[in-house]
């Protein structure tokens, strides 16, 4: 089984911008995803993305070590799709 990491930064301008939404990823899961790869999912402390626009915007979300920025429940998703479809 394939394994994924998901770390979600909790710093406070990822927090303000989304990302306490996306700590509710586990439960919107699609079903299929579960039983195909092993998912962890974790909260880092600040990336130092925000600060720099160059990087994209907050909230930043950490896929395998791959940087998601603007990130949102589904284009974690939609990665963590890709990763599995690999
Ligand atoms: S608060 Fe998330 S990168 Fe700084």
């Amino acid at each position: 089984m394939k394994k994924v990491k998901v770390s979600i930064c909790t710093g406070t301008a990822c927090f303000v911008m989304g990302a306490s939404e996306i700590m509710m990823l586990e439960d919107s899961l699609p079903e299929d995803l579960k039983n195909s790869v092993d998912i962890e999912i974790d909260g880092i402390s600040c990336l130092e993305k925000c600060g720099n626009a160059q990087n994209g915007k907050a909230p930043f979300v950490l896929v395998n070590g791959e940087v998601l920025s603007a990130a949102t429940i589904s284009t974690v998703i939609e990665k963590i799709r890709a990763i599995a479809e690999e």
